[in-house]
């Protein structure tokens, strides 16, 4: 191995102080510390393409970027020179921006299913607006969220479904209902036991499976039925399974669709598109129902934000970007496969996953779900100069990054066969890191 990172000192100084001002440490709960072993570097100075630099100096290759938002890699020169030219003009005026036009262009000659698109900054943004209009639009409160997916939105109709629910209404709570992915029975009961006062269904259109037995489209089938309106959240699936995103892969034609993350290659946009038919409801003209207050927010229009999306479609566009990822993640899986296969370890560490957006799992000796083992991982890839809370590769993933990667792991994985055998404590430093939806804390 090269030299082992050890060195966490000047970040363990950062850590401290960012705990002393900041909630949690940082601003998104999936970076914070307690996700992470003890023996990690706490916050991140730079990057460039898929390396980043900690604050004692150490450089790691990344994965997962920026939570999935930085597809191209990081500071990706098209991107960033498209930003820069923006920020020369201005960032935000009294009247909306001439690009926010001109953005609603790119987008939509992309994503052909959406008639309307609106822009704001996070993907919550978008995925509370579809929501939005989905009671607006049938006049129902309750709304179906697919129990397998992780998550869609900081705001209470999702929150207050998570064992995180402090501050938020009961009577806000009861409103979200749930169903099973792939489990069309799942919704049958639901439609059964709600009839006629379900607004919407949400979810992903694939998570670590794909869909089964024309799940997509049966869904639709029987919402539709039912009078519910369907949304596709493609925050993580579009930009990454498909140019036109996954509806376009499954051949879903969804009536919203939610979209951020890689959209603008880590820079703040996100989008809410549909049909203009629900759009509508948020513009001045209609008049057959009453107004909805669409996503309307002070940076919504950030005019260098929005560039930065236009040059990431067009980077898309003019280079083979889904197809490296596809490609990377394959070689990854393979490599990470192999090597747990050698070391005799393949049934206590399995990649999962399509190949564009690859997690992984990990077990204990008693082949139990381990988030000790987990942190033991991380800390045994850290120290082999890897950050890897999941294995999303991006377009700046070479080759020979993968191959680096995949020695990295083969050492951490010589360090996990000798956990399974004498036990998870004797190699972990300091606590495992805990799921982020637990209703208290833990004294770490
Ligand atoms: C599938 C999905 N939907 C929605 C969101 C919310 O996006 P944001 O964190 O930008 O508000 C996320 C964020 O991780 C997500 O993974």
């Amino acid at each position: 191995m090269k030299r082992p990172i050890t060195d966490f000192s000047a970040g363990t100084a950062l850590r401290r102080r960012a705990h002393a001002l900041i909630p949690g440490g940082c601003h998104t709960y999936a970076k914070g510390d307690d996700q992470y072993p003890v023996l990690s570097p706490g916050h991140v100075v730079r990057g460039a393409g898929c390396r980043v630099w900690d604050a004692d100096g150490n450089e790691y290759i990344e994965y997962g970027m920026g939570n999935r938002a930085v597809t191209l890699g990081h500071a990706h020169p098209a991107v960033i020179e498209a930003v820069r030219a923006q920020l020369g003009e201005g960032v935000s005026f009294t009247r909306p921006a001439a690009i926010e036009v001109e953005a609603a262009e790119a987008f939509l000659s992309l994503i052909d299913n959406a008639e309307m698109v609106k822009f704001s900054k996070d993907g919550s943004d978008a995925t509370s607006g579809a929501v939005k209009i989905a009671r607006a639009y049938t006049g129902r409160d309750l709304i179906a969220i697919c129990a397998d997916h992780p998550f869609f939105s900081v705001d209470d109709w999702f929150i207050g479904s998570t064992p995180i629910h402090g501050g938020i209404p009961d009577a806000v709570r009861r409103l979200t209902v749930k169903f099973r992915y792939n489990d069309i029975e799942s919704v049958k009961a639901l439609l059964a036991e709600h009839p006629g006062r379900i607004a919407g269904f949400i979810l992903e259109a694939a998570r670590v499976e794909p869909p089964r037995d024309d799940f997509l489209a049966e869904l639709k089938r029987l919402a539709h039925a039912d009078g519910a309106l369907l949304i596709l959240d493609e925050m993580i699936t579009g930009f990454r399974y498909h140019l036109q995103g996954a509806q376009r892969l499954y051949g879903i034609d969804p009536d919203l669709s939610t979209w951020g993350k890689a959209l603008a290659n880590g820079f703040s946009v996100s989008a809410l598109a549909g049909k203009r038919e629900f759009m509508r409801l948020g513009d001045l003209t209609q008049s057959d129902r009453p107004r909805v207050f669409l996503m309307s927010t002070t940076h919504g229009g950030e005019t260098h934000g929005l560039a930065a999306a236009m040059a990431t479609i067009d980077v898309y566009r003019r280079e083979p970007v889904i197809e490296h990822l596809q490609r990377a993640g394959a070689r990854l899986r393979a490599g990470v496969s192999e090597a747990a296969q050698r070391r005799g370890v393949q049934d206590y560490v399995s990649v999962i996953g399509a190949d564009c957006n690859l997690l992984y799992a990990t077990r204990d000796a008693a082949l139990q779900p381990s988030q000790a083992f987990r942190t033991l991982f991380l800390q045994e890839t850290i120290k082999r100069g890897v950050i890897m809370p999941s294995l999303v590769v991006s377009y700046a993933h070479t080759d020979a990054d993968i191959d680096e990667t995949i020695e990295a792991i083969d050492g951490a994985l010589e360090v996990y066969t000798r956990a399974l055998a004498d036990g998870v404590e004797k190699y972990l430093v300091g606590p495992p890191s805990i799921p982020v939806y637990r209703t208290w804390n833990e004294k770490r």
